[in-house]
């Protein structure tokens, strides 16, 4: 049983999440999402999300090609993480490429090219200006 682990805040839910969820189920048997909660959010980009951290896991739990979802509350707890599902494959979009090559000794690391033009944030942008 191989299981493969992503990380991501997943706000406004569009289809560049759906298609790296996709693909990353492709390469294990189980997929487990950790999602940024509110807190964590508001640290890395000094913006609360949208969709509360219960709604976010909740629509990603509804995913066929998820089959677990915890709240990342930490980005130093991704080792913590990744032992606890025992999982031995990261997989994340190459806007993070090399930022977690640090738990390569432990787990593999693939970086899967992004879905061109769009974004959480650029949508945010374009709903403001309607
Ligand atoms: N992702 C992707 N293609 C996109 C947008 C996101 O593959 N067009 C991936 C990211 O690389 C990450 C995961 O989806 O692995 C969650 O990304 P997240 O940061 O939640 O989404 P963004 O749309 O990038 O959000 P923001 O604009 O706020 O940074």
């Amino acid at each position: 049983m191989k299981t493969v682990i992503t990380f991501g805040t997943f706000d406004v839910f569009h289809i560049g999440h759906v298609n790296i969820l996709e693909r990353s189920k492709k390469y294990g048997d189980k997929l487990i999402v950790g999602v940024s909660s509110d807190d964590l959010n508001f640290s890395k980009k000094s913006r609360y999300p949208i969709y509360s951290q219960d709604h976010r896991m909740k629509i990603l739990s509804s995913l066929k090609f998820v089959d677990e979802v915890f709240l990342e509350e930490s980005l130093e707890l991704k080792l913590e993480y990744i032992k606890k599902y025992d999982a031995s494959l990261l997989i994340m979009g190459d806007d993070w490429k090399g930022r977690f090559d640090w738990v390569k000794p432990e787990c593999d690391v693939l970086y899967l090219p992004r879905t061109p033009s769009i974004s959480t944030t650029e949508l945010i942008e374009i709903v403001k200006k309607i």
